[in-house]
């Protein structure tokens, strides 16, 4: 039997769901990695947390209007990912007795972004975000001495790999042209959200051996190789659709 490339992912996200990661043990954290650290990291915990309601009706509108039926639970399995890093990243933050931010006007405009736009724009708001997350968790990793963020920042990065190549095929259902003028205005959109993003948390990705110009140029290659892939339609890594079925 011949699965979609949506059913694929359907089944990646399940089978990859029961992988749990084992958190190990902190000493103190110290002050100056705490000051480095925790503000930033709060605000990716929110970021990650979002419940995507708007995104899951979305997906659910978008795949009846395709007939793509298994896109919506490809969809809840990467929004159920996204939760437990928050829920990771809280356990962290609490460990340390450090408070979790309940909001922020950078994730509210990201939400606001998302709730008022289709599937299409959606997505394209959404892979921006998981780019942006590949460097900034590369750098958290750099910096950090504590064991667990540095075993939760492996798997985050682990996840999010899977997660471009996901939201590559989202593009490649919502974007059917190659480096037309939506894939110019997403670089610029990229371009902006890099932006901000090393306004609010440049020191640590500085920190962590970035610049300012090898970040957005970094985001700006991962973004180009995820409107690649879209274009080529490629199928998870992890296994073809002759071992899925
Ligand atoms: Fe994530
Ligand atoms: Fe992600």
């Amino acid at each position: 039997m011949s699965l979609s490339s949506s059913a694929l992912w359907r089944i990646h996200f399940s089978r990859r769901w029961p992988i749990e990661l084992t958190i190990p043990d902190d000493p103190i954290l110290p002050p100056a990695e705490r000051t480095l650290l925790c503000a930033s990291l709060r605000q990716f915990q929110l970021g990650e947390g979002s419940d995507g309601c708007n995104l899951l009706r979305f997906a659910r509108t978008f795949a009846a209007r395709i007939g793509d039926a298994d896109l919506p639970e490809a969809v809840a399995g990467l929004i159920a990912e996204e939760q437990r890093h928050s829920r990771w990243l809280a356990l962290v933050l609490r460990t340390h007795g450090e408070p979790l931010l309940r909001r922020h006007w950078v994730d509210g405009v990201f939400r606001l972004l998302r709730r008022t736009v289709g599937f299409g724009l959606e997505v394209a708001v959404l892979v921006s975000a998981e780019v942006v997350a590949v460097p900034y968790y590369s750098a958290v990793a750099r910096v950090s001495t504590l064991p667990s963020l540095r075993a939760i920042c492996a798997r985050i990065l682990e996840d999010e790999a899977f997660h471009l190549q996901f939201q590559a095929h989202n593009l490649s259902l919502v974007v059917r042209d190659h480096f037309g003028l939506r894939h110019a205005l997403h670089r610029a959109l990229q371009l902006v959200i890099g932006l901000v993003v090393w306004q609010q948390h440049g020191r640590l990705l500085r920190a962590g051996g970035y610049s300012l110009a090898s970040f957005c140029q970094e985001c700006d290659a991962l973004l180009l190789e995820v409107q690649r892939k879209s274009y080529a339609s490629r199928l998870p890594c992890q296994f073809d659709s002759a071992s899925a079925s």
